[in-house]
C-alpha cells in the first residue's frame, strides 16, 4: 500500500504530481492553493474511485445481485477506513452529506434526552456547524447554552473558565479540536476529563484537525466527533463517530421502514456511493505516506510525516511574516500546538480586498470570518472584514510561501 518517503523541500514535487489540479494553468498562471482549511485539492487516486464506481455498475443496498451486494462491500470498507482513520470500531462511524448536515441530524435526535432546565456549553472558537447546531437544540428543549471563552488573541479556548460552567446539568459540551482561522489545537484530554466528571458528553468538531493530526477518539475518550473529508484530499462527504453505546441507544429520525440498527439506521436516504469510493481511496491516500503493516500504523506514520512537513512550512512561514510591517498574527506565533492555518490581519486594510488582490494572481487565500463568527467578534474584527487566512497544506512549498509574501508586499 505504501510508497512512503519522508517528505521534504526536495521530492514534495513528486507527490505534487499526483495532484492534477495543482500542474493546471489559469489564465496563463499556476494556481497557488493557500485556501486547503476550505478544502483541499484531490490526488488521482481519489478521483478515479468516483468513475470506478460508477463505471463498475450503480446499485442500491440489499438487492439479491452481486453489483448491490458490491455497494454492501464498499460502505462497509469506508466504515471500516474511517474507524481506522479514527481508532474507533466500523459499527461507531455513519456517513452524511457533510459534517453540518450531519451534526444538525444528530443534534435533533440527541437533544431528546434532555430535559428543560439542563445546560450544554458551546465555544467561541468553533466553527457555526457545531455551535447552531447545539443552540438550536437547546432552544427546542428549554436547555440553556453557556459560552466557553477564548483567553486571547491566540483563539486558544480558556479550559480554566470550563470549571465555572460544568454542573451536574450539563449535558454536552460541543468544541472544536482545531480553530478553522487560527490554527489553534484544542487540548481534548482536559475538556473530555471535566466534562466526564460531571457525567456531560463531549462533541467533538475534528474537521480541521483531521487533515493535520491523527485522531485517537478511543484514547481520548471523546463521545462523539464529527469529520469532513474534503478538507483531507477526499469527497463530499460528512462522518459521525459515536461510542456504541451511545449510537445504539439514541434514537434517530428516520423513516419507518428503514433498518432500525446503529449505524445504518443514522443514514437517512441513500448514501453517495460514489463519494464513499473515493473516501476510501482518500484514505488509502493518506496511508501511503506512511509504513506499517496496517492501515492504521501506515496512517499513524503517514501523520508523523505530514506533521514534520508542515511543521517546516509552518516555521518558514512565520520567520517570513516577521518582516511584514504592521501585520497582526490571530493564533499561536510559534509551530507548537498549531496547524499550518494563519489568521492575519494588515492594520485597517480590508482582508477581502487583499485576498481579491491576490485571487488576481491565482493565489488563493480566504477572508471574512469563515463562520467562525463568534471568534472574529471576541477579536473585535468581524465588522472590519474578518481575517485573512492562509492555510498550508503537506503539498504546499517554500517556494509558493516565496511567491504568497511576494505578492503580498506589493499589494501592501
Ligand atoms: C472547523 C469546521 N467545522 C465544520 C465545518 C463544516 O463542514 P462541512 O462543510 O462538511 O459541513 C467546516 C467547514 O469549513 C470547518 O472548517
Amino acid at each position: 500500500m505504501s510508497s512512503y518517503l519522508p517528505l521534504n523541500s526536495d521530492n514534495v514535487d513528486q507527490l505534487r504530481a499526483q495532484f492534477p489540479a495543482l500542474q493546471r494553468s489559469v489564465n496563463g498562471q499556476l494556481p497557488l492553493y493557500l485556501d486547503g482549511p476550505g478544502g483541499t485539492q484531490l490526488p488521482d487516486n481519489v478521483i478515479d474511485a468516483f468513475s470506478t464506481y460508477l463505471k463498475n455498475g450503480n446499485s442500491n443496498l440489499g438487492g439479491k445481485f452481486a453489483v448491490s451486494q458490491e455497494t454492501v462491500d464498499l460502505v462497509g470498507d469506508a466504515r471500516r477506513h474511517a474507524a481506522a482513520m479514527l481508532g474507533a470500531a466500523p459499527e461507531e462511524i455513519f456517513f452524511g452529506a457533510n459534517m453540518t448536515s450531519v451534526t444538525f441530524s444528530f443534534s435533533r435526535a440527541l437533544s431528546q434526552q434532555w430535559q428543560e432546565g439542563d445546560e450544554v456549553i458551546v465555544t467561541q472558537a468553533d466553527h457555526g456547524a457545531n455551535r447552531s447546531s447545539w443552540i438550536m437544540a437547546a432552544k427546542d428543549r428549554g436547555v440553556t447554552v453557556h459560552y466557553l471563552p477564548v483567553k486571547d488573541h491566540t483563539g486558544a479556548l480558556d479550559l480554566d473558565a470550563l470549571d465555572s460552567l460544568l454542573n451536574e446539568k450539563t449535558q454536552l459540551v460541543a468544541v472544536t479540536g482545531a480553530s478553522n482561522i487560527t490554527g489553534t489545537i484544542t487540548d481534548l484530554s482536559i475538556v473530555v476529563a471535566k466534562s466526564h466528571a460531571v457525567g456531560a458528553k463531549v462533541f467533538v468538531d475534528a474537521v480541521h484537525l483531521l487533515p493535520h493530526q491523527l485522531v485517537d477518539v478511543k484514547a481520548l475518550d471523546v463521545d462523539f466527533l464529527a469529520g469532513s473529508a474534503y478538507k483531507f484530499y477526499g469527497p463530499h462527504l460528512g462522518f459521525l463517530y459515536g461510542k456504541k453505546a451511545y449510537l445504539s441507544t439514541i434514537t434517530p429520525y428516520k423513516v419507518e421502514p428503514a433498518p432500525s440498527a446503529a449505524p445504518n439506521c443514522w443514514e437517512t436516504g441513500t448514501l453517495n456511493f460514489e463519494a464513499l469510493s473515493a473516501f476510501v481511496a482518500a484514505v488509502e491516500y493518506l496511508a501511503s505516506l506512511g509504513e506499517g503493516d496496517n492501515l492504521r500504523t501506515c496512517l499513524a506514520s503517514s501523520y508523523d510525516n505530514i506533521h514534520q512537513y508542515e511543521t517546516t512550512l509552518s516555521a518558514y512561514f512565520l520567520d517570513k511574516l516577521k518582516a511584514v510591517e504592521n501585520v497582526q498574527l490571530y493564533g499561536v506565533e510559534s509551530v507548537e500546538g498549531r496547524t499550518a492555518t494563519f489568521a492575519l490581519r494588515f492594520g485597517e486594510r480590508d482582508p477581502s480586498e487583499i485576498a481579491t488582490a491576490l485571487g488576481k494572481q491565482q493565489i488563493y487565500v480566504w477572508s471574512g470570518h469563515l463562520y467562525a463568527d463568534k471568534l472574529t467578534d471576541a477579536f473585535g474584527v468581524t465588522d472590519k472584514g474578518g481575517i485573512l487566512r492562509v492555510g498550508l497544506m503537506h503539498y504546499n512549498t517554500r517556494e509558493e510561501i516565496d511567491r504568497f509574501f511576494s505578492a503580498l508586499e506589493i499589494i501592501l
